[in-house]
């Protein structure tokens, strides 16, 4: 029986035809409302008639919904290397099963984590040897960088409290520590790219949704030109 999955599921009918598929991931530190404002800005979109796929790391894919489920289970001890493997083979499973057919396709795929999550999360945060993660993540992306990584900032101590607040805090969230370390290993990560904009998370989800999508439609109007 196929697994029921929100985000393969969030698949609107389209009126506008890409003349290629666009990607566009959202990144940050737990807590930061990466969630909220994916599926705010599915929403948005899927009110214009703008064709999208919304999707996530880890556990877009069939397989992925497994991997996760091992991921969050830490009644078993994963070293470094063998943690950034199994969220490795959820973006292969997720690139082959839902992102590369979409973008064939010319579709917008929105996703809610994806590469750069490993460089900050497992590369600066557990130590993993971060040129071997940009050369498996490219590997596994066949080349594809995003679009747009949206990457919304939030103090981790806000992010903390929200996440303790949610309740059911997962293992890679229950240190500050260790989110201050992503955090920095982000900002270190995206200082010098092009292709990411910074966002304040702090602010009202509607809102910040809102300014996510205006930046979608620059891209999609600038790409029609082209
Ligand atoms: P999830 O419950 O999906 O949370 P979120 O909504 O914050 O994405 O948990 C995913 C966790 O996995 C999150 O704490 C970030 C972490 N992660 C990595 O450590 N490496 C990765 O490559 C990815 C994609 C996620």
């Amino acid at each position: 029986m196929a697994v029921k999955n929100k985000y393969i599921d969030i698949k609107v009918t389209f009126m506008h035809k890409l003349k290629r598929g666009i990607l566009v991931t959202l990144e940050g530190i737990d807590g930061a409302g990466k969630s909220t404002l994916a599926t705010l800005l599915s929403n948005y979109l899927a009110q214009d008639n703008i064709d999208h796929l919304l999707t996530k790391e880890p556990g877009g894919s069939l397989l992925g919904q497994q991997l996760r489920t091992m991921l969050h289970n830490n009644t078993v001890s994963m070293c470094p290397k063998a943690e950034f493997l199994l969220f490795a083979a959820d973006r292969a499973q997720h690139m082959h099963d839902i992102v590369l057919p979409a973008l064939a396709k010319h579709t917008l795929v929105l996703s809610d984590r994806m590469a750069d999550s490993s460089l900050a999360y497992q590369g600066y945060g557990r130590g993993v040897d971060k040129h071997m993660i940009k050369t498996v993540n490219t590997w596994i992306m066949e080349n594809h960088e995003p679009d747009i990584v949206f990457y919304i900032q939030i103090p981790v101590k806000i992010a903390l409290d929200r996440i303790t607040k949610r309740g059911n805090v997962n293992h890679f969230e229950q240190h500050s520590s260790f989110l201050e370390k992503v955090d920095q290993g982000f900002k270190a990560l995206f200082a010098e790219k092009k292709n990411v904009v910074f966002i304040d998370g702090s602010q009202n989800p509607k809102d910040v949704a809102s300014t996510l999508y205006n930046h979608v439609k620059d891209l999609l109007c600038k790409q029609q030109l082209q």
